[in-house]
Parts: C-alpha cells; structure tokens; sequence
C-alpha cells in the first residue's frame, strides 16, 4: 500500500493518530521536504515516529515516482508532504501512476496553508485564484501574480501569495521580498494596483506555536521583521465589516 500522509504544518507533533500509527506500520518512508517547511528537523520526525526517513527528491517525485510507487506493491511505503498532501503543491500525479499501476494508495488528510489563512478573519469563500512568486532572479519578467491579483481585484475578491523557498539552499522569501517584486512589477506595468497605501497582510508560521500576522498599508508592512520562514502574503479585495474589524487587531503584528 502506497501511504500519502500530510505533516500538518507546525511540527512533528501535529501529525494526526491515524497517520501517526500509520508511519509506525511502514517499511519506508518517504518525505517531501521541498515544497513547504516546518518548525522541527527531520530528526524530531524521526524520534517520534521510530522511524528513518528518506528524503524524496524534487525531480522524481513531482513526475510520480515509479521506483516509490514498485516499492508500494509489495511493502507499506509512506509518503510524507508537509501540510495536506493535495493542497497547493499536489502530489496528484503521484496518486495517479499508482492508480494507473494498480498500486492500492490511501490518503491521510492534514491542515493546508490554504485554510490556516483563515486566522487572518478573511473569509476562505471569498479568495480567488491563489498565486505563486518566484524568486525573481529565476523569473525576471515575472507577471502572472501582478495579473492574478488584478483579476482577483476585479471580482473583490482576496489574493493569496504562497513565496517561493529553496529549502536545500536555506533560501526563503520574506513577505519584505515579496512585496519588493510586486512594487517592481507595478513600475513596469503602471497600473497603480500596488502602491504604499495598498493594504497587504503579511503571515508568517501559521499554524504553529508562534504564528505571527501583521495588516496594514504596503509601506508599513514592508519593513516589518516577520522572522522565521514560511511566509505568505494576502491582498484582500472587497472587506466586510466584520473582515475589516479583524484586520484591525492584526495592526500591530500579532
Ligand atoms: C506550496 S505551499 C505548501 C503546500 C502544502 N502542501 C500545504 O498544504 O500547506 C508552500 C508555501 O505556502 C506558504 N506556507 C506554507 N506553510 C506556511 C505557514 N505555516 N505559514 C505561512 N505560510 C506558509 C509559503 O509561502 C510556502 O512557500
């Protein structure tokens, strides 16, 4: 049986039973630590688990790996995502060759990025389309998330930022270097979509003990210290009061 088992997104502890007992039960495991990060190592996976994980490699995994998926046939292989394993990044193709091979898969859902957004006081029903931003230097005519807000913008409805990381590099975008990349694309394109007084709402670690949120104009976020990764950014379209009235608490960064 192939397992795909989201992590959740604070540390090893968040987890569910289910999949927990799950892990415990496997021969091997596999984790996909490239596409999101969490607040503990590898090893505080292991210790509770008492289990050796490998780490899955970007290349393979993204394609559906078939060595995983020939490894599932005769063994109980778990694959591990931070987060939930359909949310954002999907793992769907993997889930797919194993259907296709006739490998039996079963998932064990967890929290998602997507949703943990929901602290901010934004109503979910009330995104649009989530965008990505990619660190410019690998996309330097970047504009699709500039588009995607302005779309979103139109139909009032709230963008969602997910920031590009590099985890193999420690490298990770700040809220700080996101906002840097729409100002940029905003002197290109001139549509006074972004500006210093355009409210933005910065997060940071959701999910986790020490989440933290900061609202207010782009000026003032940008040079806001939101410390460790991951960040996300959300540019909200049209506000119910309610909505307002909660951004209102994040003024401060709490
Ligand atoms: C590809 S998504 C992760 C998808 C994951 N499967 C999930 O369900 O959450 C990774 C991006 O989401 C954002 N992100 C993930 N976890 C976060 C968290 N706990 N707090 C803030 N942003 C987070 C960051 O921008 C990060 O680069």
């Amino acid at each position: 049986m192939l397992y795909i088992i989201g992590l959740g997104l604070g540390n090893e502890k968040d987890i569910t039973i289910k999949g927990l007992e799950t892990i415990r039960n496997c021969e091997l495991i596999y984790l996909e630590n490239y596409t999101s990060l969490l607040q503990c190592s590898v090893e505080d996976l292991e210790k509770l688990y008492h289990q050796k994980i490998i780490l899955a490699d970007r290349e393979r995994t993204e394609q559906g790996d078939e060595a995983i998926i020939e490894e599932a046939r005769t063994k109980n292989v778990a694959f591990l995502v931070i987060g939930d394993p359909f949310s954002a990044t999907t793992h769907v193709d993997l889930l797919k060759l194993a259907k296709e091979k006739g490998v039996l898969t079963k998932i064990i859902p967890n929290a998602s990025i997507l949703t943990a957004i929901g602290l901010t006081g934004l109503q979910l029903y009330k995104f649009g389309r989530t965008t990505s931003i990619p660190f410019i230097e690998d996309n330097p005519h970047l504009e699709t998330p500039y588009n995607v807000l302005e779309e979103n913008q139109k139909s009032g409805l709230h963008t969602l930022f997910l920031l590009d990381l590099k985890p193999a590099e420690e490298k990770f975008m700040t809220v700080n270097g996101a906002l840097e990349i729409l100002e940029g694309i905003e002197e290109k394109k001139k549509k006074d979509l972004i500006h210093k007084k355009t409210l933005v709402i910065g997060c940071a670690r959701l999910g986790s003990e020490n989440p933290l949120i900061k609202a207010g104009p782009l000026g003032v976020v940008k040079e806001f210290d939101f410390g460790r990764p991951p960040h996300c950014l959300i540019i909200p379209g049209k506000l119910h009061f309610v909505e307002e009235e909660m951004l209102k608490i994040y003024e401060g960064g709490e």
